[in-house]
């Protein structure tokens, strides 16, 4: 714990590059099991953000694993300290303007509740993406599944390690249902309806 810090007001406020850019910034957060579809679902809202000519960034939990949180493992406090850093993330860069989406697991209430205080009330989106975890298992791109049931890797989600499901997200989607695209659609009328976009 660091003692001795100030915090000081920037000179160019989050108003003044609001005003510059020309767009509210906000954070679209993705949570779900892995082989929900959070990345695809994510990628394709953020290609029809930027086909609208907003100004987004994707952070997802696989690249930002291999760079910013290189450091974390899998542990219970590994996962919460990796949503705190992208939670941080994510408002420094909303303060800069952005549009952000985020496609973490992040499995417990407590973090994403932490997360959300951060933002201004309307300004973080929950989007759970509801996938059984049979047919997560079923699609098994990263063939991390496979691995869990064979004892290969261990503390994985909905295996040795809990998945808490968010009980009031903005948005629910069942992903056995619609496409990635639909899915996609659908986050973005939600955010054209609430005057976000
Ligand atoms: S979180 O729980 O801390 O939010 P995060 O979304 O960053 O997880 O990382 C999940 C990604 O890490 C998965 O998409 C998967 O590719 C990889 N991964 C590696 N080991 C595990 C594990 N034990 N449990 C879940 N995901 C894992």
């Amino acid at each position: 714990m660091s003692t001795n810090l100030f915090q000081y007001e920037l000179a160019v406020t989050c108003d003044d590059r609001v005003r510059l850019i020309g767009q509210r910034p906000f954070v679209i957060w993705f949570t779900g099991i892995s082989g929900a579809g959070k990345t695809t679902v994510a990628n394709k809202l953020d290609k029809l953000l930027c086909a609208h000519k907003k100004h987004t960034y994707l952070l997802d939990g696989d690249n930002v694993r291999n760079g910013l949180c290189s450091d974390l493992g899998f542990t219970p406090e590994g996962r919460s300290e990796n949503i705190r850093r992208v939670g941080e993330v994510s408002k420094l860069m909303c303060e800069s303007g952005l549009i952000v989406i985020t496609a973490f697991i992040s499995p417990y209430k407590k973090d994403r509740k932490l997360v959300r205080s951060l933002f201004d009330t309307g300004h973080f989106i929950e989007v759970y993406l509801e996938t059984p975890i049979e047919i997560a298992a079923a699609r098994d791109h990263k063939g991390l599944y496979e691995k869990a049931k064979n004892g290969t890797l261990n503390e994985f989600t909905g295996f040795d390690s809990d998945y808490e499901p968010p009980e009031k997200p903005e948005l629910r989607i069942e992903t056995e249902m619609y496409d990635p695209n639909e899915s996609a659609k659908y986050i973005f009328s939600y955010l054209e309806t609430r005057n976000l976009i």
